[in-house]
């Protein structure tokens, strides 16, 4: 292992955080967490600076997480106002088109115009502090409007992907009993129109909870319904709104916003991130792991749908004053050379993408890569599933001319950002390795049983977090005995990641993948029980069971076993239903891969399935069943494996 490592290179000799600045720090955060998160603290401006650090419990009669507890601040207010004295025209967004003749910088002073604007129409429309509002916007600087201006006024944004479908934004509407919905009448993404506001007005039809106002961005122009009295264009209320507005004083555990992801079990799970604690990890790892200099071009090619895209295009960047760039479209469009046509036009110092993208870009070769200036770059990184090396290594090698470290970021829409990550002036990289853990991270590893795995040498096991840090995760919005039951039961007095991981030799932490029943498809988060529970809701189907396997492209195909009502024969029609099925409960990211019909499912004989068995089908792995003796009828596997081997 040792000779497979990548030195720190000397143009980060004087980086923020050095070998021995990461040990003083880490120890620090450790052995003094009070003097240690007070000082993090005041990278934000406070109205009222906290007195008290935290204050946690993780035990079941009484768990709760708080931090910062009497601080009082706004989160809007910490990415624009405190700004503007210096960085009044540092460009603060650049946006780029789907469109590559579309683009434009928006400054900080613009931006506060904007939000300031913005918030007013929001308050126009009845919103106010504690209120819950549903983005369901593109790539646009509105999108990041809509939600600082949320921020401002103290109202929760539930940001849903663009993606998803109107069942699925329905589901979110009522779960949080949103109000109010921001949209757009269009998104584009590869030339294609994405028919945003028409999802909405479905999702408001089948939703519960009535929606009280829709503020709707104008901006592919296309043909949109509108319900009089509820349904407002934001180019409108726009002119008539004041251009100030004031920022509500928050407390530090105030709610800032609710996304949602799925789980092992069930619905998706609003994950409800509070003000204080949230905004000094977001702002924090920001300067941290991508070691932000202030002329920095920041590009975080995530979707803000997305956690990824909340802490580090939007919180994390802005509260640091960084210039953040949006992209609207996807890295092959219209040509395989998108994403390098990008990093040259608008040089680009960081760039902050997922192993998906980065396995679909090497495909196409270095051609469309080396023809454009990538010299602007100085720092890569990657995030949402393991990078195995040899994409690391194109990465490093092809994309950062083997010149730029790549920070490998582990980390959760639960944890508000970086866990566990290489620091790019800290440690020597090992391509694949997650690396080691963010100031005031105490990961361990424990045994299926509970065991705690010793904390010295080479260990494998379920990853377990000792201890909070600002940025956890408060509660399940509505559901706190589920917040419970999700994190704290399995492994009692610890956070349960949900992930198993590897400590090396050396120390270097190496993230394996899910240890439970979600699926990573692309970097998205997906529970196999959503996709069964689409299957079984279908009139043909009797049964189904959901599982991963392994995809070249998007790390983790879906692979569905699906049992229809007897009698039924599958088509090739059948297919294509149980497919849109899915597409239209979900969205098109759950669409399943493979389907594969089966009269019967391989069970226990008390009637429980056996995924571990259907795992190894799906990956092909014949051999490697394991034990199939509690089978309650072991001929079915036979026959699971006969059409496997059919289907190739
Ligand atoms: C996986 C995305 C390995 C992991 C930020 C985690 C990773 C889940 C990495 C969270 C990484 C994310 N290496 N695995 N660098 N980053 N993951 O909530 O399984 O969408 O539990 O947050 O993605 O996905 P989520």
């Amino acid at each position: 292992m040792a000779n497979d490592t990548v030195k720190i290179p000397d143009s980060f000799s004087d980086a923020r955080i050095t070998p021995d600045t990461y040990r003083q720090m880490y120890e620090r955060s450790i052995q003094d967490p009070q003097g240690f998160w007070a000082d993090e603290a005041r990278r934000l401006d406070w109205i009222a600076a906290p007195a008290k650090i935290s204050d946690v419990s993780f035990d079941k009669d009484d768990l709760h997480i708080r931090w910062f507890e009497d601080g009082v601040l706004n989160a809007c207010v910490n990415c624009i106002d405190r700004h503007l004295e210096t960085r009044g025209n540092k460009t603060a967004l650049i946006w780029e088109g789907d469109n590559p003749a579309y683009h434009h910088a928006i400054t900080y002073r613009q931006l506060f115009n904007h939000v300031c604007r913005f918030a007013n129409e929001l308050k126009l429309i009845g919103v106010k502090k504690g209120d819950r509002v549903t983005i369901h916007m593109p790539m646009i600087p509105e999108a990041v409007y809509a939600m600082l201006a949320c921020a401002r006024l103290g109202a929760v944004h539930s940001v849903v992907f663009g993606g998803f479908s109107p069942d699925a934004i329905a589901g979110r509407i009522d779960d949080c009993g949103s109000d109010f919905v921001i949209t757009a009448d269009q998104g584009v993404r590869g030339g294609k129109g994405i028919p945003l506001k028409d999802n909405v007005d479905r999702a408001i039809e089948r939703a519960n909870h009535e929606v009280r106002g829709v503020l709707v961005v104008k901006h592919t122009g296309a043909q949109v319904d509108f319900v009089a009295g509820r349904d407002h264009w934001h180019h409108e209320l726009a002119l008539e709104v004041d251009a100030r507005c004031e920022a509500e004083p928050m407390k530090a555990e105030d709610p800032l916003f609710i996304l949602y992801t799925s789980g092992s079990t069930g619905k998706p799970k609003g994950v409800l991130h509070t003000t204080g604690g949230y905004m000094v990890w977001a702002a924090m790892t920001h300067d941290y792991t991508f070691d932000h200099r202030e002329e920095d071009v920041f590009w975080c090619t995530a979707d803000v749908g997305w956690v990824t895209g909340h802490t580090y295009i939007v919180y994390g960047p802005l509260a640091n004053g960084a210039t953040s760039l949006m992209f609207e479209g996807v890295p092959t469009w219209p040509g395989p050379d998108r994403f390098w046509r990008v990093v040259a036009k608008h040089r680009v110092t960081t760039l902050y993408t997922a192993p998906t993208a980065i396995r679909a870009l090497m495909r196409e070769g270095d051609e469309p890569v080396k023809k454009h200036d990538r010299s602007s770059l100085r720092l890569l990184g990657s995030v949402g599933e393991p990078i195995n090396p040899e994409a690391w290594r194109w990465y490093h090698e092809v994309v950062g001319e083997g010149r730029c470290p790549i920070v490998d970021t582990w980390w959760q829409t639960e944890t508000g950002g970086h866990l566990i990550t290489a620091l790019p002036g800290a440690h020597a990289l090992k391509p694949g390795a997650a690396s080691f853990p963010m100031f005031g991270i105490q990961p361990a590893l424990v045994d299926n049983e509970g065991n705690r795995l010793p904390d010295e040498g080479e260990q494998e096991g379920n990853l377990v977090l000792l201890g909070s840090w600002p940025g956890q995760m408060r509660t399940v919005y509505g559901d706190h005995q589920r917040f419970y039951e999700t994190y704290f039961a399995t492994y009692p007095g610890t956070y349960f990641t949900g992930d198993g991981a590897r400590r090396d030799a050396d120390g270097y932490w190496w993230i394996t993948g899910r240890v439970d029943d979600v699926l990573n498809i692309s970097g998205h988060r997906l529970g196999t029980a959503e996709v069964e529970s689409a299957l079984v809701a279908h009139d043909l189907v009797a049964e189904a069971a959901v599982v991963g396997y392994p995809h070249e492209v998007k790390g983790q195909g879906i692979y569905c076993y699906v049992t229809l009502n007897s009698g039924l024969v599958p088509t090739e029609e059948t297919e294509a239903a149980l497919k849109a099925q899915v597409r239209s409960e979900i969205g098109a990211i759950a669409t399943p891969d493979v389907i594969h019909f089966t009269p019967s499912l391989p069970k226990t004989r008390s009637g429980k399935i056996m995924r571990r068995i259907l795992r190894k089908i799906a990956e092909g792995e014949f051999d490697k069943l394991g034990d199939t003796s509690t089978l309650a009828d072991p001929d079915v596997v036979d026959s699971l494996i006969e059409t496997r081997r059919e289907m190739g």
